[in-house]
């Protein structure tokens, strides 16, 4: 049996903010959230999340979470005292416990999985995560007999010189054999710098204790100030980003490209400079994306361009071009083998295959059909001022350039507008629209002065 206790009660005065430090977030989603998270591959019995400082926005941050417990340190005495708050919820609960700070937001499922493994396996009082950090400043350091028994840890503030040269540091994140802990937790003292209940004094009352070393130091990363936030975010990027150059994903300048842990990539995409993937992106095989691109949320299909380009919320089928500088967003759906080109802004429309909006147009609430051609600075008027209006525009129909469409409109099939239309009512298809006014020439204009 495994349960969780994450604490979460304190203010993180280092952060210098009014909001609680386990609500900041990274990469959008808060520390708390990527702490509980860090436990997806555990098969948790109980949930515990210590609250104080702002306790009320930590739960209403966490309310669309199922199963989880709140339990209230209402003053913040240290992080023992935090666990000793839990001791008559887990009055009658026989396991592990898992105790997690809840600033440290990079632990990967699987060393949480390994740790709570190998204290089960040793049968451990306590297993605790340790990494060797290059710069162990502020966090406390792990005394061991010989091999990877603990015998204390001291906090960065509590070492003299020598013992600062450990660089052996606690990670605060803890497999204790819960009943074991629960009677050691009221002898700890405040003998300490910060004359506090450190958690870390139970390993002087419990036996055996056990380092266990991360395999990669940087997921024991806890974060007290914005540039250890900053930080973070770097290690999450550089992580995700290996991660798909592994799976085949080809970036070029990867220090200059973000991409949310929710993007979705298949194998021989092509990543540009400067180009950023949030939300539930996908891009497929073969596609090529930026420089300079922003796409949000969008599902863009195999061996697609987009150049210079912002998409959020839309759907764009394989081997169509975007770009450069077109902003698609908003539901748009295009077909396959379109071109969209230069300065053109494209919402909420659905456009077939082989459709070209090649130059400095806007369809907004539009619905085209296949093969259609839209002239350069053809617009849709699709606002009254009060109400969107639709444009549909039929297969085969080819708009001259500076035309406008007034919607509520449809154009038939193999339609032409002539150039400088301006359109109000419906075309039958296979017409020819000519909404302007005739050329008029009056000769010889200076001689009448
Ligand atoms: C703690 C550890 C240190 C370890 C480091 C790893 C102790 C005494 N020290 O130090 O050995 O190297 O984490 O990052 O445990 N909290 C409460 N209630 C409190 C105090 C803290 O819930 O009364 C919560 C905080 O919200 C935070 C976590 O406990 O999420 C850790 O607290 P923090 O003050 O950041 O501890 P560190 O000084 O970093
Ligand atoms: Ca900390």
């Amino acid at each position: 049996m495994v349960a969780v206790a994450i604490l979460a009660a304190g203010r993180g005065t280092r952060m210098k903010s009014d909001l609680p430090k386990v609500l900041h977030t990274l990469a959008g989603r808060s520390l708390v959230e990527r702490v509980l998270d860090s436990c997806s591959l555990l098969d948790l019995d109980r949930q515990i999340v210590i609250i104080g400082y702002q306790g009320e926005m930590v739960k209403q941050a966490l309310s669309h979470r199922q199963g989880i417990e709140f339990v209230e340190q209402t003053q913040q005495l240290g992080t023992g005292h935090a666990v000793q708050q839990v001791m008559s919820s887990l009055q009658k609960y026989r396991g592990d416990l898992l105790v997690l700070n809840g600033d440290a937001p990079l632990l990967r499922p699987e060393t949480l999985q390994k740790l709570v493994e190998t204290h089960q396996i040793k049968q451990n009082a306590a297993t605790l995560l340790t990494a060797n950090l290059p710069n162990p400043q502020g966090y406390g350091r792990v005394f061991c007999n010989g091999g990877n028994l603990v015998s204390h840890i001291i906090e960065d503030r509590d070492c003299n010189l020598a013992q600062k040269q450990n660089r052996r540091v606690n990670a605060g994140i803890y497999c204790f054999n819960w009943q074991k802990l629960a009677t050691s937790l009221p002898n700890l003292s405040t003998n300490n710098d910060q004359q506090e209940y450190y958690l870390t004094e139970v390993v002087d009352y419990l036996s055996p204790v056990m380092a266990f070393d991360a395999e990669d130091y940087r997921e024991t990363n806890g974060i007290n100030d914005r540039r250890q936030l900053s930080e973070a975010y770097d290690i999450l990027q550089a992580r995700i980003k290996d991660d798909w150059m592994k799976a085949g994903v080809t970036m070029i300048d990867p220090s200059s490209i973000t991409i949310d842990e929710s993007v979705r990539l298949e194998a021989d995409v092509i990543l540009e400079p400067q180009t950023h993937l949030r939300g539930n992106t996908t891009v497929a095989t073969g596609s090529r994306i930026g420089p300079g691109s922003l796409i949000d949320n969008s599902l863009i299909g195999s061996n697609v361009n987009v150049l210079y380009s912002v998409i959020t919320d839309s759907e764009i089928a394989a081997n169509t071009r975007v770009g450069p500088y077109s902003h698609l967003r908003g539901e748009v759906k295009l077909g396959q083998s379109c071109r969209i080109g230069n300065f053109v802004e494209i919402k909420k429309t659905t456009v077939g295959s082989n459709t070209n909006v090649a130059h400095l147009s806007y369809l907004g609430d539009a619905t085209l059909g296949d093969r259609v051609n839209i002239g350069a600075g053809t617009i849709t008027a699709n606002y009254d001022g009060k109400q969107k209006h639709p444009t549909t525009i039929k297969q085969g129909t080819k708009t001259g350039s500076n035309s406008v469409l007034v919607a509520p409109v449809i154009l038939g099939e193999n339609v032409t507008v002539a150039a400088g239309s301006v359109v109000t009512q419906d075309v039958n298809d296979n017409a020819l629209v000519v909404a302007r006014s005739r050329q008029k020439e009056i000769p010889d204009w200076h001689s009448q002065d």
